[in-house]
């Protein structure tokens, strides 16, 4: 994305007779430059910035019109309730777990999000965890500038092409991470609620059916209530000893002490993991092994994908605040 769209130059025109720029309530901080452009259209309040954060909300509870928000970070269903003058809210983010829908919902108070714009990067980086962890490539750079490698030979690791991997969650992203697979001459299987028609891959309807068949095993779930903690201690023995489990949907959406145990004990292989319970102060059991790859959940954080999420915030909050149709409202 080179040059930021027409809704990007124009600050908000008013809607239902208000002022022209609207009060948002952020709960964390975007990029600078989308910052940038949403001071000059809105009045933003930086709820991340206010050292008394319910001070600062008793103030502007009253005036505030939209949230925007990140997918880790959310609307807890009292800030919504808070909130009386609330019209929208906007999430940086395809993940809308952390936000309270039923509450929105109740008082009609739509919800976007920012699908497919993140698709690739996140499935690129589940591709690049596995091979991360099955090749050991940190673990090679260490040896290389350790030193090490002047005194033994790297131990051999494990190859990812041509091998069974399962994915757990076959939407957008799952399907994306098979494509991006396909290079790699694996066979693919897979755990979603229902099969795909017409799907040549393999469906499993049990996710400890899919690890046991899996050499590689990546969830791509989405989070909340229906898949929290299903990934678990029988789903992790059926992995077993040689299997390799990679994670870029949500923290909730593994059994952590189960998988810790799994880790430490040597019953699964290795893991790649992008996301955490409590980020970003993930469990220490995690600091202290070797057998995994860690990053700070950061699947999306590229440039172009961060820049095209920004935008697309912007333009739902642009669409509604003009009285247009929003451009990917969360059903
Ligand atoms: C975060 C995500 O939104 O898309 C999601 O659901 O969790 C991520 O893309 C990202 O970390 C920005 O905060």
């Amino acid at each position: 994305m080179k040059s930021q769209g027409p809704e990007d130059q124009e600050p908000p025109r008013s809607h239902k007779g208000s002022n022209d720029h609207p009060d948002v309530l952020m709960i964390g901080s975007y990029p600078s430059w989308d910052m940038e452009i949403l001071d000059a259209s809105y009045k933003i309040h930086r709820l991340w910035d206010a050292p008394d954060r319910a001070a600062f909300l008793a103030d502007r509870a009253g005036r505030i019109r939209a949230i925007a928000t990140r997918g880790e970070l959310g609307a807890k269903g009292d800030l919504i309730a808070a909130l009386p003058k609330l019209e929208i809210i906007a999430c940086y983010g395809v993940g809308t777990d952390a936000i309270d829908l039923a509450a929105a919902r109740k008082r009609r108070i739509p919800v976007t999000n920012t699908p497919d714009v993140l698709t690739g990067d996140v499935a690129d980086i589940a591709v690049g965890l596995a091979l991360s962890i099955m090749r050991r490539i940190p673990q090679a750079d260490t040896h290389v500038r350790s030193g090490a490698w002047a005194r033994r030979s790297m131990d051999l690791v494990t190859r990812l092409y041509g091998k069974r991997v399962g994915i757990a969650g076959f939407g957008r992203i799952g399907t994306t991470v098979a494509t991006r697979l396909s290079g790699f001459d694996v066979e693919i299987g897979y755990f979603d609620v229902a099969a795909r028609q017409n799907d040549p891959r393999t469906y499993f309807k049990d996710l400890v059916a899919l690890a046991a068949w899996s050499d590689v095993l990546i969830a791509t779930l989405a989070g909340g209530p229906s898949t929290e903690k299903i990934l678990n201690a029988p789903v992790f023995e059926a992995l077993g000893p040689d299997g390799f489990f990679i994670n870029v949907s949500r923290g909730s959406t593994v059994d952590e002490p189960a998988l810790l145990d799994a880790l430490e004990g040597r019953r699964i292989a290795g893991a790649g993991l992008d996301v955490f319970w409590n980020e970003p102060n993930i469990d220490p059991r995690f600091l202290a092994l070797d057998n995994i790859v860690l990053q700070p959940h950061h699947a999306s954080g590229t440039v172009e994908t961060r820049k095209a999420m920004g935008q697309l915030v912007r333009e739902n909050l642009a669409a509604h605040f003009s009285g247009r149709p929003l451009l990917t409202p969360v059903a």
